[in-house]
């Protein structure tokens, strides 16, 4: 059964889909917890989102400080009294071809997008396990179907680990009160791929839109926006190398 999540954390909160989502459910009157580290941001959107949302919470949090993880989730969680919901949407989009010398840019990628999500998941089920109860939300991505090359192989990775992830967790929970969402977008406008030219770009609030209405009728795995993305999704995990490779 469905029930209104009234209580939801949000990391990479400070723009793009993140930002989006918490204006979302902040209209809809829910009370919410928003992390990133961009300080500065989450104030100036939590100041204007407390006139519809039941509460805003903001803490500053790098996902890839392993250890403040939970100490930031425990913090969020008592300023709400409980997490019905914990959306794990913080992510970067650096990268470089493997073996030309940018390793960094493809480790943090790793270390914030699959490492960091791990991290996230363990603090938001310690709380959910406590709890008996919780929605946990992974965003994962698109290009999680199918390894892509050169400067998206490291992000690629990153998300085909997100996505194991929500799905291993949902054999674990089956049948029990914590349920648990893989959401792929396609190509959303956000700052992630500013200078991306391609005609299958959504506009963020239709994107943010349909994320949002995927994640409350809490569906195992979502490609959003359904269209091209449900089939375009399908067809990178099923198409025979030599051909998905021209896609690409
Ligand atoms: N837009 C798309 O087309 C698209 C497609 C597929 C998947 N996604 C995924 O959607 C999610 C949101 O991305 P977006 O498109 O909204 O991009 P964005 O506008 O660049 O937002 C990324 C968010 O992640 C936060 N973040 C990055 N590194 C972090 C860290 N180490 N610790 C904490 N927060 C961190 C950023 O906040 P701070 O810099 O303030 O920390 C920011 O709020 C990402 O996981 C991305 O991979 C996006």
């Amino acid at each position: 059964m469905v029930t209104t999540r009234e209580k939801i954390l949000i990391t990479g909160a400070s723009s793009g889909l993140g930002e989006g989502m918490a204006r979302a459910f902040a209209a809809q009157g829910r009370a919410l917890a928003l992390c990133a580290r961009r300080l500065d941001r989450l104030e100036a959107l939590a100041a204007e989102l407390r006139d519809s949302a039941a509460q805003v919470a903001v803490a500053q949090l790098d996902v890839t400080d392993f250890d403040s993880v939970p100490v930031v989730f425990g913090k969020l969680r008592d300023e709400l009294g409980g997490l019905d919901r914990v959306i794990v949407n913080a992510g970067l989009g650096k990268g470089a071809p493997i073996g030309t010398g940018k390793a960094r840019a493809n480790l943090e990628t790793v270390q914030t997008n699959l490492a960091g999500a791990l991290a996230q998941a363990e603090a938001a089920l310690e709380i959910f396990r406590e709890q008996g109860y919780g929605h946990l939300v992974l965003i994962s991505s698109v290009s999680a179907n199918r390894g892509l090359p050169k400067a998206q192989a490291a992000y690629s990775a990153s998300k085909a680990g997100v996505t194991a992830l929500g799905q291993a967790l949902q054999a674990e929970f089956a049948g029990k009160p914590i349920a648990v969402t893989i959401i792929e977008p396609g190509y959303i406008e956000t700052d992630i791929n500013r200078g991306v030219k391609t005609r299958l770009m959504t506009k963020t609030d239709d994107g943010v839109a349909a994320m949002v209405a995927a994640i409350e009728a809490e569906k195992e795995y979502a490609a959003v926006p359904r269209w091209p993305w449900e089939p375009l999704a399908a067809a990178m995990r099923h198409l025979p190398g030599s051909v998905s490779r021209r896609m690409v």
